[in-house]
């Protein structure tokens, strides 16, 4: 694509932490001397209480990592205590809260004492060192405390979206036992009430080991109580000391799981440990938004997700940052929220996701001309690929023009930033994630699992380890082997396929799996199958993405009914509320089709190809239908999609 746009490095960045050539040398010595290299940087950017032997042992054949090995040092310390010395009362987290009269700024002295005194109570509940802690919580910042309290006691955390359901809640505490559960009464996005403690209270109900309940009054609505299990947060903090000593952790120790969907079966839990993770982080945070002393930055996932973990917490505050923690939703009270947030706050570096951008291009230019916006220096994406018509504006009317904006690519697994421009190093072109990040080693691969040299497309796998590599996945570390390790032997396979162009960069063209990108949500499509066969009166299922404006993907779900079973619209609407039920609002099909027979080869294998076609109404492109047991069932595919 030799039309495609560069837009150079701009003039002002001359002072980046990072330059062009500055980047090119790292890169090499990361790549040719990692122990060298990372030594430099732990000795930069992490404080360990007893010394690492060795910086790297990882075989890739295997899955295995093991990071600075020998060392101990504890997160909380890292991302609170060590900053005290000189940042007591620099503000580390900035809450802007769903009500835009609402905000506070929380210093890094009263971020110590929340999180000591929080680690107290889970010390005094019989929290210890590898005990597992769920967190479900709105956007508020007892969701960081509780975060950074696990970490100070040695539990694992593991952090549930708040808009999951009961269900999907109660699968996720029972998977890695967890013993305690952090909750608040309720949420407050867009104005709306959410119901987290009545969906705790139901998930719970099945989940006889987690003896404690512990709940923030957000907004006061009225709950139910049980007192031999919940216990009010800030009771439960008022009592306990404001001093915790920490918990002396491996390098090696778990820090936390977080789920995400896969291609086939449940949500797995990926487990993060704590040296490299840590690190991983911190380089990237400050590097990739050339984070610099005192800036206001801003990323507005959810702490659900390992955005929120890696760039709203623990690099941030690695860094000794001020980050910006917001409760509420980009379109409440209007599509301008968020420019007018970071000209409360005078955001300097602002990092959100396409589907968001691309649904306040929607909303048209007024809502971001009508702001300021001259604090903003650094732009940043994350989580689908960015179309280039979304990048441009992004660009030119939110940045107008004077932002680099760091598309960076990564998952849930890699734990930070893989492929990412460093606005001071590499110039950007809309739509690629461009370079590897220090320590990263991409290498597409052929269909016989050959390196492609030069130009090409294949599957994106990387082929060395990387400080924040998953570790396991929680309760089945063979799961993790067979889905990363094993379709590749000696590489770590992403589930992405990618085209390098003559520059080097790549181009992410999106999963070679059954994993679908929803607003940036990741989900099985296996999942959501499960979900609607629940409904006695579905015989089979089969979801695809297909194309959608603004969330990227949709869901796109076949639906064959039981026989003798009329389709209605009714039965439409009980099957968008059962996913909705089962897994949560972000898994509501945008389309079900009534499908009489799906394409299936003669071994009974469904050809998604042809659904993924049908779907995207590219009818002429089929390809070869020829394998299946019968081709007619294409035929009525179509004409039911004309009329659905
Ligand atoms: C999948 C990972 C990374 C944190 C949020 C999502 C897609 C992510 C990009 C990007 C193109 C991207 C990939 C990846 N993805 N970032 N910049 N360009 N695609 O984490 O839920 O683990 O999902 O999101 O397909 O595999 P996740």
């Amino acid at each position: 694509m030799s039309d495609v746009k560069t837009y150079p490095i701009p003039n002002n960045f001359a002072d980046a932490h990072i330059t062009k050539a500055k980047y090119e040398a790292m890169y090499a010595r990361s790549i040719n001397e990692p122990d060298a290299f990372y030594r430099e940087q732990a000795a930069q950017f992490l404080s360990f209480s007893k010394p690492f032997d060795s910086v790297c042992e990882a075989n890739l054949l295997k899955g295995e990592a093991n990071w600075f090995a020998g060392g101990q040092l504890n997160v909380s310390v890292n991302c609170i205590d060590r900053h005290l010395p000189a940042r007591a009362n620099q503000t580390a987290f900035i809450w802007e809260g769903d009500d835009p009269s609402v905000a506070k700024h929380i210093s890094y002295a009263e971020l110590h004492e929340q999180v000591c005194r929080l680690a107290n109570v889970l010390r005094a509940r019989g929290v210890k060192k590898g005990d597992r802690v769920c967190i479900y919580m709105p956007m508020i910042p007892e969701a960081a405390y509780a975060m950074l309290a696990c970490a100070r006691v040695g539990a694992i955390h593991s952090v549930v979206f708040g808009g999951f359901s009961p269900d999907a809640l109660k699968d996720r505490i029972l998977d890695s036992d967890c013993k305690v559960l952090i909750t608040a009464d309720e949420g407050l996005r867009g104005g709306k009430a959410v119901a987290l403690k009545v969906n705790a209270d139901k998930a719970l109900a099945s989940c006889p080991n987690t003896h404690t309940c512990l709940v923030v009054k957000r907004t006061g609505g009225k709950v139910a109580w049980d007192d031999s299990r919940d216990v009010w947060y800030h009771e439960a903090v008022a009592g306990v000391a404001a001093q915790c000593e920490p918990e002396p952790m491996g390098a090696e120790d778990p820090l936390f799981i977080l789920y995400t969907s896969g291609s086939t079966g449940k949500p797995k839990g990926v487990l993060h440990t704590t040296a490299g993770y840590l690190l991983h982080t911190a380089m990237s945070f400050k590097y990739t938004f050339d984070y610099k002393e005192g800036e206001i930055y801003w990323c507005t996932a959810d702490v659900g997700w390992v955005t929120g973990h890696s760039y709203i917490v623990y690099g941030p505050l690695c860094n000794g940052a001020t980050s910006l923690m917001f409760e509420g939703v980009p379109t409440y009270p209007s599509a301008a929220r968020c420019w007018e947030v970071v000209d409360k706050h005078k955001v300097n570096i602002f990092y959100t996701a396409p589907t968001a951008i691309r649904a306040l291009m929607g909303a048209g230019n007024d809502f971001v001309t009508k702001t300021s916006r001259k604090s903003l220096r650094v732009l940043g994406t994350v989580g689908e690929p960015i179309n280039p018509e979304a990048w441009e504006w992004y660009y030119h009317v939110v940045g107008e023009g004077r932002c680099p904006i760091a598309d960076t690519w990564w998952q849930t697994e890699t734990g930070g930033h893989m492929l990412t421009p460093l606005p001071g190093a590499i110039a950007t072109k809309p739509g690629s994630a461009t370079l590897p990040f220090f320590g990263v080693q991409p290498v597409l691969l052929d269909g016989e699992g050959k390196e492609i040299n030069g130009v090409g497309e294949g599957s994106l796998a990387i082929k060395a380890s990387w400080p924040s590599q998953i570790r396991s996945v929680y309760g089945d570390h063979q799961r993790m082997i067979d889905t990363y390790f094993s379709t590749f032997p000696g590489y770590y396979f992403t589930g992405d396929g990618a085209r390098r162009d003559a520059d080097g960069y790549y181009w992410i063209t999106g999963r070679v799996d059954d994993v679908l990108n929803v607003s940036g949500h990741r989900m099985g499509t296996a999942e959501i199958e499960s979900a609607l066969v629940l409904h006695d009166k579905v015989a089979e299922a089969a979801v695809v993405g297909c194309p959608h404006d603004i969330k990227g993907q949709g869901i796109y779900c076949y639906v064959t009914l039981m026989a003798g079973t009329e389709p209605s619209d009714a039965l439409k609407k009980e099957l968008v509320a059962l996913c909705t039920k089962e897994i949560g609002p972000i898994a509501k099909p945008d389309i079900i089709q009534w499908a009489p027979g799906l394409p299936k080869t003669r071994s009974g294998k469904i050809m998604r190809r042809i659904l993924r076609k049908i779907a995207a109404n590219e009818i002429d492109s089929l390809g070869d239908t020829s394998t299946l047991a019968d081709p007619s069932v294409v035929d009525e595919l179509i004409e039911n999609r004309a009329n659905r």
